[in-house]
Parts: C-alpha cells; structure tokens; sequence
C-alpha cells in the first residue's frame, strides 16, 4: 500500500516536472528570441527614454537567460528551448508597429511600449507560475533565482507604464495625423 502511495506520488510529480520544464523551454526561447528584437526596437524607437529603457532591460534579458541556464542545470536537465508561438506573435506585432508608424514619431514610441509592456506580461506570467511550481517540486534555489527575474520584468513593466504616461502619449496625441 504504501508502495503504491509513492509510486503515485512519484508519477504525479514526474508529470509537474514534465510540464514545469515545458514551461522553463517556452520561456527560454521566448528570452532568447527577445535578446536578439530588443535592440531592433531600440533602434526604432524615438525617445531616448524609451531607447534606455529598451537598451538597459535587454542587458537584463542576456542574464535572464544565464539564470534559466543555471536552472536547467539545477533539475539536472539540459538547457533546451522550444519555439513559444505567444511570444513570436508578440515580437510580429512589434514588428507590424514599426512598419506602420513614422520613423521619429511619438505614435512609433506608443506602439513600441504597447509591444514591450505586452512582452512583459507573458513573461510576467509565465515566471509567475514557474516561481510557484518550483517551490510545490522544492526546486527552491530555481524559484529564488526566478523571483530575481520576476522582479525585474516587473519594474520593467512599471518603467514603460511610466515612459507612456510621463511623456510618449501626450506627445502622440499632439502629433499630426499619420498613416496609424
Ligand atoms: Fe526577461
């Protein structure tokens, strides 16, 4: 009895940890893919602010993924990323704004932040969800180094919020008509 009682535990965690680095792999390529956009959108974006911002959270992006890295290596699998199809239609909407908008625009910047803060809440979302599973597989020293991340796509999150309302979107509200 008690052998059946573990061996049932033992599937059932076999099976979060099955969807816990499903999850780790999504988010990877996600990180990843968003290393590689980040100074694309750096480049296209109009304010300097935006342009810091952009520049300083992709240098965080690059140790995101060092962190899922070391997490990988601390359940004892390899780091492996699988394509995650949300994130890749978030970096098309970004690519979709630039097209559409004025280079040197205010209304650029808008859809730039738009695009940014969108990135940010699936990753917000997603670590969210991975911080709490790794604490229920006591995987505790991942969800320590996850909560890092998690912060910091928070205040990432709250600096665009703040780039939107201090500036961009009143600018945009005064800027002649556009192709948007
Ligand atoms: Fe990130």
């Amino acid at each position: 009895m008690k052998t059946n009682t573990m061996n049932a535990s033992t599937a059932t965690d076999s099976k979060l940890h099955e969807f816990f680095l499903d999850q780790l792999k999504d988010i990877y390529w996600a990180e990843k893919k968003l290393v590689k956009t980040l100074p694309k959108l750096e480049e296209a974006a109009t304010s300097q602010e935006l342009k810091d911002a952009l520049r300083n959270h992709c240098e965080q992006t690059k140790q995101h993924v060092s962190r899922l890295e070391n997490v990988f290596n601390m359940i004892g699998e390899s780091a492996d990323s699988t394509k995650c199809p949300a994130m890749a239609g978030i970096v098309d909407e970004g690519s979709d704004i630039i097209d559409e908008t004025d280079d040197g625009s205010a209304q650029r910047d808008v859809g730039l932040i738009f695009a940014g803060q969108k990135a940010e809440h699936y990753e917000i979302a997603t670590y969210g969800g991975l911080v709490q599973l790794a604490k229920t597989l006591g995987y505790n020293d991942a969800a320590n180094l996850m909560s890092q991340t998690l912060a910091e796509e928070k205040q990432a999150d709250a600096l665009l919020t703040q780039i939107a309302e201090g500036s961009a979107n009143r600018q945009a509200k005064r800027e002649p008509q556009s192709s948007w």
